[in-house]
């Protein structure tokens, strides 16, 4: 029983992470910052902005964003500590076997499975929602059944197209006297272009470390430039009454308004912040991790909260919070400042584009280097850490990782993905701030190349808030979390634990 909290030494990591040639070292921090605002910003402001504002918090969604932005700076401190003293390409993953042994360990790399590998299918099915509309803006239609996940049942909205029947829909059309039955209305079979970016971006990925960064950079540019475009015309228009009231009363309803709704906007945006730290997971790529891991994982956090922070005050400046439900909050929000600036409208669509591919590309290429690791530690079989010769890339890994997200991205609604990203990443969170407080404690000779400032405090509120967070989350999410979890476990007991290098050694 013991053995099953085996922790691997730090000594054999540093060694491990020195002679490994596999991978080639080639980021610098410049690049491993854009990777990080590359994996940043995209889904989150795009689209659940507006929602969550409109839903929840009205304008006191940029206080939503503070308090998210927060939990994730305390996480991000706790990554950068861990990063900058054990250069390898796991992630949480091997920070878990280092402090709280192999069985945490693995627990952790397969939640991140979640974090990184449904993470990028989540984002594929938003990226193929811009991409439908802004084909459509030009002529280019799409049938509507291969748009969606399998089984979606969609209806043909007069002036509005194509739409997902939910309840909220519904009610909405009823408002206006509008009888979904009555309309016409097919089921969608498989999401084509969730599955075509997919399949794109894997190839890439498979060309080259290098490559890929370049494409990162691009992408990078012109989403950031876009938002700041935005954020610079939009304060010309802002109508101060929009903002007022800030923080609209309370329905009586948790989560509606108020406080509470202030609360649930920030549980809801969370997923906004997801991928700073997939940063860590190139570390073995890195030519100067000690310095690179950090300034990469806290610079593109600060980056991304500043910037979600002003969009967040135009954009409910702009317009009125109560028009944001919708799938493109930010061109509803062009839309406002007038017809002097539609030309602005296909540009927020390209960057939005942009945006999500950049994402889709960071948490792509996180996934297989995670699975490398594991491989490396022998928990899970040595195809996923092979290396192409030329491309030196991590290339099965990078395959099979790709070959799942193309299912997954073709056949899943955005929804069930999305919360089950937000709970996985909520969880690797806690369990690297515990683990610094555990290696600050058990091993306090080691160099650290960054310091987590205030421990125990920062890790101890890093934990608790995303404890917090998961507990807002509902208890269907928790179900699917905690079956992936038991599907993980009889892996480990069936192949890991036989295989296990380090137990096999010791
Ligand atoms: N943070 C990423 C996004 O917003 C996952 O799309």
């Amino acid at each position: 029983m013991p053995k099953l909290f085996i922790t691997k030494p730090l000594s054999q990591l540093m060694d491990e992470s020195k002679s490994d040639q596999g991978l080639r070292k080639s980021l610098s921090a410049l690049n491993l910052t854009t990777l990080g605002i590359g994996a940043v910003i995209g889904a989150g402001i795009f689209v659940l902005t507006g929602q969550a504002a409109a839903q929840y918090a009205g304008p006191a969604i940029v206080i939503s964003f503070l308090i998210s932005g927060l939990a994730c700076l305390f996480a991000g401190l706790c990554y950068a500590e861990f990063a900058s003293m054990i250069p390898i390409s796991g992630s949480a993953y091997t920070y878990a076997y280092a402090t709280m042994g192999e069985f945490v360990a693995w627990i952790i790399g397969w939640d991140l499975i979640l974090e990184y590998l449904f993470a990028a299918s989540t984002v594929s099915v938003g990226w193929s929602g811009y991409v439908v509309s802004f084909l459509n803006d030009f002529g280019i239609i799409i049938p509507a059944q291969y748009t969606a996940a399998l089984g979606t049942v969609l209806v043909d909205i007069p002036q509005v197209g194509w739409k997902m029947v939910t309840p909220e829909l519904v009610k909405n059309l009823a408002e206006s006297g509008i009888v979904v039955g009555n309309l016409p209305h097919l089921t969608a079979v498989l999401n084509l272009p969730a599955m075509f970016i997919v399949a794109a971006i894997t190839t890439l990925l498979l060309i080259g470390i290098r490559e890929s960064a370049r494409f990162n950079n691009i992408m990078v540019i012109i989403k950031v430039f876009v938002i700041l475009l935005f954020i610079g015309i939009g304060f010309m228009f802002v109508n101060k009454d929009n903002w007022v009231p800030f923080i609209p009363e309370n329905t009586g309803e948790w989560g509606h308004y108020g406080w509470s709704g202030i609360l649930r906007g920030a549980g809801v945006i969370f997923f906004a912040y997801i991928g700073f730290d997939a940063v860590s997971t190139a570390a073995q790529e890195a030519k100067n991790p000690q310095k690179g891991m950090p300034v990469g994982i806290l610079g593109s956090l600060g980056v991304s909260t500043l910037l979600y922070i002003l969009v967040a005050i135009v954009l409910t400046g702009v317009v009125s919070y109560t028009f944001l439900n919708v799938a493109d909050p930010i061109a509803v929000g062009v839309n406002a400042m007038g017809e002097g600036l539609f030309w602005l409208r296909p540009v927020i669509k390209v960057a939005a584009i942009a945006g999500l591919s950049s994402v889709i590309l960071v948490l792509l290429m996180g996934q297989p280097r995670i699975f490398y690791s594991m491989s490396k530690d022998g928990l899970l079989p040595p195809v996923f850490s092979r290396v192409h010769p030329r491309f030196k890339t991590p290339y099965v890994s990078t395959l099979i990782t790709g070959f799942f997200a193309l299912i997954l991205a073709g056949v899943l609604p955005i929804n069930i993905l999305g919360e089950l990203v937000s709970i996985g990443t909520l969880l690797a969170f806690t369990i690297v701030c515990v683990g610094i407080i555990i290696l600050r404690v058990k091993r306090p000779d080691i160099k650290r190349a960054f310091k987590t400032p205030f421990v125990p405090l920062v890790p101890v509120l890093g934990a608790g808030i995303c404890v917090l967070q998961m507990m807002s989350l509902p208890w269907e999410t928790w179900a699917r979390l905690l079956i992936w979890m038991a599907l993980g476990i009889v892996l480990y007991f069936v192949y890991g634990i036989h295989k296990s290098k380090l137990r096999n050694r010791s």
